[in-house]
């Protein structure tokens, strides 16, 4: 089947969809939905079977869909309608919620029914919930639309409210009002319900020391109490604020009225007014370091999976630590969200250098994966429960063993950002696992992989479990048969063996100085592309225009051809 993924980003849940339609041989083509004159002048070039809407912001135009069958997946039960479907699930304390595929008509989400799936809530943020069980619930609702294509019996079901299994309402668009955090009166368990409804986006809009600041990444503040909305000190990146039972922690903050108006760490936000809180030692932190059973695991939740120069310092110093101790095994845990996404652009953009903030992140970075590839003592693994990309996806590989969550989505490629050469030892790793041509495939091709393909490349070694707490349960099993296991001194001695082969062949700090030298020019050459990409990203500038690495029927040499393949 021809199928048009018709979205507003190429955001993960359109990322999952593409790999999973894909490895069911359908033909998969993207377009961004630009503009209304764009829009259809992509589906008369594609033609498609099917136009797929994972994520749009506005609706389809008359002229596409009452031509083509368009499915749109909301993320809510049957019934409900509205553009803040999750923010109310989140707000309104919902115990189940669920994905529509419906169709598209005149009236926004009010069409038939094609499939709809439903899910326990859980309490975490929107994006948390939006790249886990939305994207699960939804890749089942667009499997069971598409079997149903091919069924000639099959009607769609009309939405009809009188229908006991439709419990859903049309919602308005949540506003900063239906949000806003009553610090003398909410408690914590509201206010974490308030910040996560909005997190990713928009962010719950608070005063802060006399400005309006929008809030995100906030957890439960244990043992921590005091005058109901006072800050009471920070503690990392994050600071303290009380609520009338208890305090929370805001790792986030964004100042739209500022100079560098997009999420930072809260406490670099704050700026001079930290100079007069109190430091909470032991309060908060990013990382985490547990042992069990011979294995040393090391968890780094860091927010977006991007990682700051002073994270990845914080990080091999707890590495460091983490290898001193009396265990076989370390295993890498990243986040639950995202394992890492690389080096971090927000708090580049925000540095009076990101030039210089970039050497120094990526250097950073480097530093760790340096102590994680030439680690004698221990097997280590990285466990992938979230996504990855860019250079978070190689400092994944630097481990002995990479294992992922089924359904995890990898970016193994740095060329979005600017043509952005990369760094992380990759020239060193990939190839070493994949072979050459196939590194030089995955880096160029600049598409999403997921978990089979990318096991089957060799970038993984294992996947397994759809959720997360399976998954967890499962690698400490594995984990702790590998540290179990009698061969291992044996396989620890091939491994010192085999590194000091390769240092002999060529020596790490060659491949680092050959990949610095390009990223160098990326960050101080005449060629602005990664400056500008990356300001784009964290200012979010919309795309214009779809690349043909996706956008399929866009690419001259695959639009004539039935399925959008390449034709000679
Ligand atoms: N630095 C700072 N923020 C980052 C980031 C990074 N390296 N990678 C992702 N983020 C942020 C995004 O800005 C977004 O922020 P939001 O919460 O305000 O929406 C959030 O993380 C989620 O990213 P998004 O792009 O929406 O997620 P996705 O799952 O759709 O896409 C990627 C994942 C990895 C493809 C995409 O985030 C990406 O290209 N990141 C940049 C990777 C990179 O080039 N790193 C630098 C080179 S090592």
């Amino acid at each position: 089947m021809k199928i048009l993924l018709l979205t507003h980003a190429f955001n993960s849940l359109t990322q999952r969809l593409h790999i999973e339609l894909k490895k069911r041989g359908h033909a998969v083509s993207v377009e961004f939905d630009v503009n209304d004159a764009v829009t259809q002048q992509a589906v008369d070039q594609s033609t498609p079977d099917l136009i797929l809407a994972p994520f749009l912001k506005r609706a389809i135009a008359e002229s596409i869909w009452s031509k083509y069958l368009c499915l749109i997946v909301h993320p809510g039960i049957k019934g409900d309608r509205g553009p803040s479907a999750l923010d109310w699930a989140i707000l309104n304390g919902e115990k189940e919620w669920g994905v529509t595929v419906l169709q598209a008509i005149e009236e926004m989400d009010a069409g038939d029914i094609w499939a709809s799936v439903n899910f326990p809530m859980r309490e975490t943020t929107k994006a948390s919930l939006y790249r886990n069980e939305v994207t699960e619930a939804a890749l089942k609702g667009v499997l069971l639309a598409v079997d149903s294509m091919r069924e000639e019996q099959f009607k769609p079901e009309p939405l009809d409210y009188n229908q006991v299994d439709v419990r859903g309402k049309l919602q308005p668009l949540m506003r900063q009002t239906d949000r806003r955090i009553d610090w003398q009166q909410d408690n914590t368990e509201t206010v974490l319900r308030k910040i996560r409804s909005a997190d990713g986006f928009p962010g719950v809009q608070d005063m802060l020391y006399g400005k309006e600041l929008s809030l995100f990444d906030a957890h439960k503040a244990e043992g921590l109490r005091g005058e109901p909305g006072a800050i009471l000190g920070y503690c990392g990146v994050a600071i303290c604020r009380a609520t009338v039972d208890g305090a929370v922690w805001i790792g986030h903050l964004k100042d739209k009225q500022g100079a560098h108006p997009f999420k930072l760490p809260a406490t670099q936000v704050l700026g001079k007014q930290l100079a007069t809180l109190t430091e909470i030692t032991d309060g908060y932190s990013d990382i985490r370091y547990e042992e069990q059973e011979g294995v040393g695991y090391l968890h780094f939740r860091f927010y977006n999976g991007a990682m700051s120069t002073t994270q990845c310092n914080r990080l091999r110093e707890a590495y460091i630590e983490a290898r001193k101790r009396d265990t076989r095994v370390i295993v890498l845990m990243g986040g639950p969200d995202f394992w890492s996404n690389g080096i971090h652009l927000n708090t580049i953009e925000a540095a009076e250098s990101p030039a210089d903030e970039s050497w120094a992140n990526i250097n950073a970075i480097n530093d760790l994966a340096r102590e994680i590839i030439t680690t004698e003592s221990h097997v280590t693994v990285s466990a992938l429960q979230g996504n990855a990309g860019a250079g978070g996806v190689f400092l994944a590989r630097a481990a002995d063993h990479v294992w992922a969550r089924s359904g995890v989505v990898l970016n193994p490629h740095y060329k979005d950002m600017g043509n952005l050469f990369g760094s992380e030892y990759w020239t060193y790793l990939l190839p070493k696992r994949v072979g050459e041509e196939r590194a030089h495939r995955i880096t160029q091709a600049r598409l999403p992989m997921g978990t089979v393909e990318a096991n089957e490349l060799g970038l993984l070694d294992a996947y397994f479990a759809i959720d997360n707490v399976a998954f967890v349960e499962q690698l400490k099993q594995r984990a702790k048969l590998l540290a179990e296991d009698p061969a291992l001194a044996e396989k620890l001695e091939q491994k010192c063996s085999t590194r000091q082969a390769d240092e002999q062949e060529k020596p790490l700090a060659e491949y680092r100085r050959e990949e610095l030298e390009r990223m160098n020019l990326n960050f101080y050459g005449f060629d602005p592309s990664y400056h500008v990409a990356r300001y784009n990203f964290v200012y979010k500038v919309p795309k214009s225009r779809t690349p043909v690495t996706i956008a399929h029927h866009r690419d001259i040499r695959r639009r004539n051809s039935e399925d959008w393949s390449e034709v000679s």
